[in-house]
């Protein structure tokens, strides 16, 4: 493995069962970890433990089964929460980023934004973070502006300064490209926004399972994420906020839990986060994203970024070589994430992720959810490797040999 391994790949790997899978008889190379991780068995066991000895609603009952469901829930939330460096009372439990979004949407923006105001996104942001912000500004008949970007694809500051002249309601960014890897300076451009008076939303989907990430200090209003990405389960994120801003924020879906008292006419509300969290809540992915924060935990995060780091040096230096491969975004592995997008000569990036397919490697071909960033790139699509903590050199070595395989069918 790499020379300089800080991490011991092959314990963590024993910890994935899904690793033994074969696909077309050969071993899984998987590398489309920005789409979503594999889990850990810590992380199954988490939840086949709440469904097979304490399966039970939160909140509610008084019996033991539920007191066991809400501490552990509750403990979750104290544990995601202690792992971005936010307060478990500023951490709302929602479906992942693109709802976590959706929520600033309707409880900050339908309060704050008026007629007239201008919005703020970039071009590097995947849907989640932009359509949102486009129905806001039809809804209120707002205008929303994009920060553009440099040749090299990182935030072109001085079109952020251009557009913080509008005094922006929200600037919104992302902490990590999802196709480019670019690592944003979010701290930077939120206390920039703040100048202005501007709320700011930073999109952490793709760096809270990447590197360490301590939302007191980037000083933003809003930071979402998603668990499905950060090796816990599917349908379990979080929008994290300060306290005293989610009390002043309308609440976004309306049911039981999320209310104090219910009289004909009106309601009051729960106290937060619990105003947010409406219905019956999303217990098991809850806890084993506990399970999955405490696994990384134990990896360390530091350790999760300089492995990732070596990866993405390792294969940036193996790849260059390969014929027609073109590389998009960043390539110091300083300023970039743990993905990798690029092109192979003029081959579709679909034929390309089946050829690899044959050879049992798993990437993403497409537009990555980010359509505005594809035609600036001036592409229709792109391939996409993607690493997370068990991925290792043997899997950069299996992919440059599937696209010298591609580019041999296709005669590059
Ligand atoms: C940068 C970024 N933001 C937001 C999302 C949306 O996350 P989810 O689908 O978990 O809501 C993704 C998912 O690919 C992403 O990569």
């Amino acid at each position: 493995m790499l020379k300089t391994e800080p991490i011991d790949l092959e314990a963590i790997r024993r910890d994935f069962p899904i690793l033994k899978r074969e696909v077309n008889g050969k071993r899984l190379v998987y590398l489309d970890n920005a789409a979503t991780t594999q889990k850990p068995r810590q992380v199954i066991e988490a939840l086949v433990d709440y469904y097979s000895r304490y399966n039970s609603n939160v909140h509610r009952s008084v019996h033991r089964l539920g007191e066991e469901a809400t501490e552990a829930y509750e403990g979750a939330r104290e544990k995601a929460a202690r792992f971005v460096g936010a307060s478990p009372k500023g951490l709302v439990f929602t479906r992942g980023t693109t709802e976590s979004t959706n929520l600033v949407r309707f409880s900050w923006g339908e309060k704050f934004v008026k007629k007239g105001d201008t919005l703020v996104t970039t071009l590097m942001e995947h849907h989640s973070n932009i359509v949102p912000w486009q129905l806001l500004a039809k809804r209120k008949e707002a205008n929303l502006r994009f920060v553009s970007l440099t040749p090299e694809g990182t935030l072109d500051i001085a079109s952020l300064e251009e557009v913080l002249r509008d005094s922006p309601a929200l600037v919104a960014v992302t902490h990590c490209s999802n196709v480019l890897g670019t690592i944003n300076d979010v701290a930077k451009v939120c206390s920039m926004a703040r100048k202005v008076g501007a709320a700011t939303v930073v999109d952490g989907a793709q760096a809270v399972p990447h590197f360490p990430v301590d939302f007191a200090a980037i000083g933003c209003d809003f930071y979402a994420f998603s668990g499905h990405k950060m090796l816990g389960p599917t349908g379990i994120g979080a929008l994290v906020s300060r306290k005293e801003l989610l009390e002043e924020i309308d609440p976004f879906h309306g049911g039981g839990e999320m209310i104090k008292e219910v009289f004909l006419d009106h309601s009051t509300w729960n106290d937060v986060p619990y105003k947010f969290e409406a219905g019956t809540v999303n217990i098991a992915d809850a806890i084993g994203l506990g399970a999955a924060v405490d696994y990384l935990t134990h990896v360390g995060m530091d350790k999760v970024r300089e492995h990732e780091m070596a990866l993405l040096r390792y294969t940036l230096e193996s790849l260059t070589g390969v014929k027609g491969f073109k590389h998009y975004g960043p390539r110091e592995p300083e300023n970039k994430g743990g993905v990798l997008s690029f092109n192979l000569g003029d081959v579709h990036p679909h034929d390309l992720a089946t050829i690899l397919d044959e050879e049992g490697i798993a990437i993403r071909s497409g537009h990555h959810c980010a359509q505005p960033l594809m035609r600036w790139l001036d592409v229709s699509a792109t391939s996409r490797a993607s690493f997370h903590v068990y991925n290792g050199q043997d899997d950069v070595d299996a992919l440059k040999a599937g696209l010298e395989k591609a580019g041999r069918i296709f005669r590059l």
